[in-house]
């Protein structure tokens, strides 16, 4: 059994996380959807929200679950005898830092990090863009399913 985790803060979920988390599902047995919960005040949505979205915006992939997660991530890999962490990749500039992670991560625990470039389409999406898009009044139903859509047009309104 080769279980995997992808793990993300996901405030908002994208299509780019939603990329990776289904071609994760095609590599892996199981995958495990981990939100990140720690504090952070940069969130928009709250622990409970983004597992709620990350939930729906994964429904249809059978062996996709998601649970939320506090502390490190090696822990919550050891405590479920995860295989490796997949991160995706969108350009040189995510490189250094996730590297770094997955160095640390490694020497952690031993659990390994598999990257998956992101699509191309998908390469300039990031949640972080989104909301600030989102929160001049720019148009991101591009770049989120339509009930993620609703949510911030909601949050922000
Ligand atoms: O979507 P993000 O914000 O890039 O996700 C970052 C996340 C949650 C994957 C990362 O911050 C993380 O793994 N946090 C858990 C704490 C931890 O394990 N820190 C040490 C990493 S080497």
């Amino acid at each position: 059994m080769r279980r995997a985790v992808c793990p993300g803060s996901f405030d908002p979920p994208t299509f780019g996380h939603l990329d990776i988390v289904r071609r994760s599902a095609r590599l892996f047995d199981e995958v495990i959807v981990a939100v990140g919960t720690n504090v952070s005040k940069n969130r928009l949505f709250d622990a409970e929200e983004r597992i709620a979205m990350m939930r729906r915006a994964c429904a249809d992939l059978d062996n996709v679950t998601v649970e939320g997660f506090a502390g490190l991530v090696t822990t919550f890999c050891a405590e479920r005898d995860v295989t490796a962490i997949v991160k995706g990749l969108r350009a040189a500039s995510d490189f250094d830092y996730e590297l770094q992670m997955a160095q640390m991560n490694s020497s952690l625990t031993g659990v390994e990090t598999v990257f998956i470039p992101t699509s191309p389409e998908r390469g300039f999406v990031s949640s972080s863009l989104v909301k600030e898009v989102a929160g001049f009044g720019g148009d991101v139903s591009a770049f989120v399913p339509d009930f993620v859509h609703a949510e911030l047009r909601s949050r922000l309104a």
